[in-house]
Parts: structure tokens; C-alpha cells; sequence
């Protein structure tokens, strides 16, 4: 018989900043299908890697003074440490930098072009700079980016085009197969999409270098979601003779990602592939947003989680179960510390990591550590045994319809069930006496068969805890897979083996409070500066300020200007800081300024002083504000 075959991918992230808890959300995810598909015995290939192109890491590394090759480099070196870290078990990382990918998307350009697909002609639209994208007027959501709701400026420019238009009959037909994209709640958004008039889509740009050069046109450089899209195929050899994977795999069997980027992979990416003639994903599958605060996570919004660092604190597995079981899979649901220290008092340490200990501990205690091998069946032990038989199957099922979270809570359900038969069957009683000695040994031996039958279901999840189980039950490798996951595959006569805590609790309150006061006092390299006189430091006139107005700078991303009262007269002022503060937030509020420094002219605008700020590294910069009893003109020194 033909081996099963399963192609999972997650998106290709950008490597413009580290990445965060919700990129990590999306991987573990894809990962723990992987593991449990490889279980199932399936071929299983798990594609994942960065979108490293674009005019956003182009800039990115500008402003670090660095290549966009070497920027990237450095990153997508710590993206494979964290992943190696979390114990993602991809099969194969694809960087949009690698040559061979270059190739294929020029060869897959050219192919389109040469099949009419793509054609030449003059673009003109509204251009958002962080997403990359160019958006007509009626796409624009109050006259901003209908993506990230940033500013859109007008742009025109030669350009390629693809005819997208021309798929939109056959996308929707695409959707009224129920399984292409899930969760269905998704489809409205793309049908309105489409059915508001699907336009051709700009698939080349000039206004930067940085990205796959149109090898029949100097100057043009592929869409970068062109570019990122095709790495499904051309990182199994489609267009290349790299890889020899494309006719095993192809086409995918999930592409996984959040909701923001479905119209991406359910709209162009099956139009593409209809223009090649190429057979269709079977599901898109985006999940929901993990929020902070009701904000999604993003680096520029400086509420970013750090997964290592949330990995060195309380163990990757726990990480990654909390990660899986808390949201709803397809829902948005909000991070937390404390949710996520909750979460591993309740189910880890308590439910989990109790059962454990108290079986094996038992068992040492009443057997010295290897069970008798007579028997006696009692009440209770069918309902356990069944739920146990039934487990792998429950799991199975949720794990095909993409309910992780469900998975986890049907092994759970065994866990309690295990921890209340316990309860049930007193076995501290029935130590008492050595007439029930059968009894105990069969009410210990069906803990650590429900045990072992959770730990391979759980192994996907957690796949740092469940040998850790195994060894501590005594079950040898032969019964720690799937197919053996049916009640009495262990010896009678099993020898357990102490295993220290799995998940110590944590006390809740203290690990808050050393949070936030680690949050709240970034590690800050000092690098002093040579002694200065006090003379030199009373020549700088620094004054309090009240900030008049503020705006943005138009075409300038990072730039705010002031009106600011100095108790004397209006000034402009010009500052760096729109990355970190919206106008609104400094209208009104008093502020240090260096009020003799030489005006300097600004995108064309003199800027009479400089606010102070304290520098905190990669999170920005924060305005010393000022006690609003402080009269307007006083020095500062
Ligand atoms: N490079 C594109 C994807 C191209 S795929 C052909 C991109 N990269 S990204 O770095 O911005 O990653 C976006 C993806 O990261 C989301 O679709 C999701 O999978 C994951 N997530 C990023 N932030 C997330 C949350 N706050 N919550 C959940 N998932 C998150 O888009």
C-alpha cells in the first residue's frame, strides 16, 4: 500500500524584527498536527521559513547600517535557534533568499509571461508602505490601508500585472467546497471581496532593489507575495532542481497561518496556481490573532512576548501546551502571564503532574517499586479503561477537523477521570491490608495505563514530557506509539522509576510582580561618555515646555511635529518618536526641551530644540513628561 502522505506549512515569517509568542502560536501548532501525523504514519512533509524580501527589510537594515543579506542573515539565524528550541520538527526551511528560490520565481514569472498571464502596463493606486501592497481608492478603509489601517500614498509607476480578475468566477467556485478554507466564518470576507470586483493584480515593482529581479526586464523586481507564496512549491522543487519532492507532496494538504493573511492564500495564491496549471491546496486554515490587551501583538506597538524567554521561565512544553490549549483554535483570544501561569498550576502541575507522582509514589511505597503481577478487576475500572481505549480516536478526530485545543481537552478529560478514580478507589485504604494487595496492584497498574496512554497522545504537544512519563511508568519504547496506545499492551509486573517534579507550581502573586518589574526595566547597555565641566553642561538651556499640538509629518513614518509653548513664545519642534507615541497621547503634556541647540532643518521644516527622551533600546524611546504643576519656561538642571 502506498504510504499516506501529509504536506503541512506555516507562513514564511519576516525576518524584520525577532520573532514573538504569535508566530510561535502558529508554528507550534503546525508542528504538533506534524508530530501527531508522523504518528498516524503518515509521510509527512512540515514546510516553514522566512519571507526575507521587500522594501521593509530593505529599510530595515538601512537604518541598522547594515546589508539586507546580512540583516536578514542574523535573524533568520535566531528564528532556526528558537525553533530548534520549541522543538519544532520541520522538515525543511526554505528562505526566499536561498539561489534556488530565486530561480523558480523567475522561472515561474517568465512562465506566467509567456502564457499571457502577465502583462505589461502603467500602474497608478494608492501604495502602503508597510504591507507592501497597492490598494484602489474603493479597497481603502477611511482612506487608510485596509490591512494594518496605516497611511497610503499615491504612487504610479510600469509595472506587471497579473489577471487576477479573470479567476474570480472560478474562486468562488473554489469556495463552495466546504473544506478549502476554514474556518468557513472566513469565506464571507472573501466572497464580499471578490464580489466587489476583483481587479488585476500589480505583480512587479521599481521603486526598490531589494527582492527577485524580473530576469526579462531590468529594473523590475517580482511582488514580494508573489515571491513568498510560490516558496510552497519551489521548496519542493517546483521550478528547480533542487529538491525532486514536488509530485510526492503537491499539493498541500494545509496551508496554516492567522486570519490576515487568508486573502492572500485564498485569493492570489489558488489564481497563481490555476495560471500555472497546478492542482489547488485543500485547506487554507486561518486562525485567530494571540492579543495583548486587546492589541494584536507587533514589535512597533512594544508589547511584544519573547517565547525564549518565556521558555527558559517555565519549560517549552509548558509553553507550548498552554499555546495550544487556551484559545480556541480559528478565534483570537488574549496572551497573558497569568492565564499562562494558571494554566500550568491547574492542568500541569496539579492534574497532571500530581497523577504522575502519586501513582509512581504509590507504587514504590506498597511494591517497592514493581507491581505484583496477580489481578483483580473492581467498580469503576471499566469507565476508565474505555475512556482510555477511546482517547486516540477522540484526539484523531479533533486533530483532523484543526481542533487542538479540543485534542488537549479530551487527554485531560482522561487525566481527571484518572485523578477522581483515585478518589474513587482509596487505594491508601486498601494499602492497609495485604488481603487486597491484587486490588491495589490492579488499581495502580490501570493509573499508569491511563498514563501512558495520555503520554502518547500528548507527545505531539508536549514532546519533552511524555518520555519523561514513559521512563517514570516504566513503559519501554515499544508501547509508546500510537497503535499502542490501547489499555494493557504493559507488563503486569512494570517497574516504576522516581521522576522528579514536571511542573512545579508557581506561586502566582511573586512571579507577577518579578514580571512587570522585568518588564518595566529593559536590560540597557551603558556606554559612558568622557567627563564634561559643570560649565560645559549649564551652556545647554533646557526648559519645560507644554506641547501645543502635535502631528505626524506627512510621508515621514517616523517623524512628529510640535507647536510648544517655552513660557515666552510658540516654537516648532520636530522629533523622532512617532514609532512610539500617537499625537494624541503627548497634546497637553509638559516636556524637557533643549531650547539653545541651532535650529535644524527637518523634511523642510526648521526645528527650534530637541525633547528629551530616554533611549530604551529596541523598545523605543519614552518623553520624559513633566509634573503638570511646573510653570511653562522653568530651567531644568
Ligand atoms: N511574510 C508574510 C507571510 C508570507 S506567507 C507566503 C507574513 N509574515 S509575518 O512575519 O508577518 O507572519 C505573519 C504570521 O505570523 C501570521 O499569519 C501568523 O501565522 C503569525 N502571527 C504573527 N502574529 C500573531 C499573533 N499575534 N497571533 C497569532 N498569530 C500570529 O505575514
Amino acid at each position: 500500500m502506498e504510504e499516506k502522505k501529509f504536506y503541512i506549512t506555516t507562513p514564511i515569517y519576516y525576518p524584520s524584527d525577532k520573532l514573538h509568542i504569535g508566530h510561535a502560536y502558529t508554528t507550534v501548532a503546525a508542528d504538533s498536527i506534524s508530530r501527531f501525523k508522523r504518528m498516524q504514519g503518515f509521510d509527512v512533509m512540515f514546510l516553514t521559513g522566512t519571507d526575507e524580501h521587500g522594501q521593509k527589510i530593505e529599510d530595515k537594515a538601512k537604518s541598522a547600517d547594515m546589508t539586507p543579506q546580512g540583516y536578514v542573515d542574523n535573524i533568520v539565524a535566531g528564528i532556526k535557534e528558537l525553533w530548534e528550541l520549541m522543538n519544532i520538527s520541520y522538515d525543511r526551511f526554505i528562505r526566499t533568499t536561498d539561489d534556488y528560490h530565486i530561480k523558480s520565481i523567475q522561472n515561474i514569472f517568465r512562465t506566467l509571461h509567456d502564457k499571457g498571464e502577465i502583462y505589461k502596463g502603467d500602474y497608478k493606486g494608492m501604495y502602503c508602505k508597510p504591507c507592501e501592497s497597492f490598494w484602489t481608492e474603493s479597497q481603502l478603509k477611511n482612506g487608510k490601508c485596509p490591512d494594518c489601517e496605516g497611511e497610503v500614498y499615491e504612487a504610479s509607476e510600469q509595472a506587471y500585472f497579473f489577471r487576477l480578475s479573470k479567476y474570480a468566477d472560478k474562486l468562488l467556485k473554489l469556495y463552495d467546497d466546504p473544506e478549502f478554507l476554514e474556518p468557513q466564518s472566513r469565506l464571507n470576507e472573501m466572497r464580499n471581496f471578490i464580489n466587489q470586483g476583483l481587479e488585476d493584480l500589480c505583480v512587479s515593482r521599481t521603486s526598490f532593489t531589494w527582492g527577485v529581479p524580473v530576469d526579462f526586464d531590468d529594473g523590475h523586481i517580482v511582488y514580494v507575495w508573489v515571491d513568498a507564496l510560490s516558496n510552497y512549491i519551489t521548496a519542493l522543487g517546483y521550478a528547480n532542481d533542487k529538491y525532486d519532492d514536488f509530485d510526492r507532496y503537491w499539493p498541500a494538504d494545509v496551508h496554516l497561518m492567522a486570519k490576515e493573511i487568508v486573502r492572500f492564500h485564498s485569493i492570489i495564491w489558488p489564481a497563481l496556481l490555476m495560471a500555472l496549471g497546478l492542482p489547488l491546496p485543500k485547506k487554507v486554515f486561518g486562525h485567530g490573532w494571540l492579543l495583548l490587551d486587546s492589541g494584536k501583538m507587533s514589535k512597533s506597538k512594544g508589547n511584544v512576548v519573547d517565547p525564549v524567554v518565556l521558555c527558559e521561565r517555565y519549560g517549552v512544553d509548558a509553553v507550548r501546551y498552554y499555546l495550544m490549549r487556551e484559545i480556541p483554535f480559528g478565534h483570537d483570544g488574549v496572551f497573558s502571564n497569568e492565564s499562562l501561569i494558571t494554566r500550568i498550576n491547574s492542568d500541569l502541575a496539579n492534574d497532571l503532574g500530581n497523577l504522575v507522582s502519586r501513582t509512581v509514589s504509590m507504587i514504590q511505597k506498597y511494591f517497592d517499586g514493581t507491581l505484583p503481577a496477580e489481578r483483580q478487576s473492581g467498580d469503576f475500572d471499566d469507565e476508565l479503561i474505555s475512556l482510555c481505549d477511546a482517547l486516540t480516536k477522540n484526539v484523531a478526530e479533533c486533530i483532523d477537523k484543526m481542533l487542538l485545543p479540543n485534542a488537549l481537552a479530551e487527554i485531560f478529560k482522561v487525566v481527571s477521570r484518572a485523578n477522581k478514580y483515585i478518589d474513587e478507589t482509596t487505594p491508601w485504604i486498601l494499602g492497609r491490608d495485604d488481603a487486597n494487595r491484587a486490588r491495589l496492584a490492579t488499581v495502580l497498574y490501570n493509573l499508569c495505563e491511563a498514563l501512558r496512554i495520555c503520554a502518547i497522545n500528548l507527545s505531539p504537544f508536549m514532546p519533552d514530557t511524555s518520555p519523561k512519563i514513559f521512563e517514570a511508568i516504566g513503559a519501554g519504547e515499544e508501547i509508546t506509539m500510537l497503535d499502542s496506545a490501547v489499555f494493557g499492551k504493559l507488563p503486569l509486573d512494570a517497574s516504576v522509576k522516581t521522576c522528579g517534579v514536571l511542573f512545579p507550581r508557581i506561586d502566582i502573586e511573586k512571579e507577577m510582580a518579578e514580571l512587570e518589574s522585568a518588564a518595566g526595566a529593559p536590560q540597557i547597555k551603558i556606554e559612558h561618555l568622557p567627563e564634561m565641566s559643570y560649565d560645559d553642561f549649564m551652556r545647554g538651556e533646557l526648559r519645560v515646555c507644554r506641547v501645543v499640538t502635535c502631528d505626524k509629518v506627512p510621508k515621514a513614518d517616523k517623524l512628529l511635529l510640535f507647536t510648544l509653548f517655552d513660557g515666552e513664545r510658540e516654537r516648532t519642534v520636530v522629533s523622532g518618536i512617532a514609532q512610539w507615541y500617537k499625537p494624541e497621547d503627548l497634546i497637553g503634556k509638559k516636556v524637557a526641551v533643549v531650547c539653545n541647540l541651532a535650529p535644524a532643518k527637518i523634511r523642510g521644516i526648521v526645528s527650534e530644540g530637541m525633547i528629551l527622551s530616554s533611549d530604551i533600546g529596541d523598545d523605543g524611546a519614552r518623553v520624559i513628561l513633566i509634573d503638570d504643576d511646573v510653570p511653562e519656561g522653568s530651567r531644568i538642571r
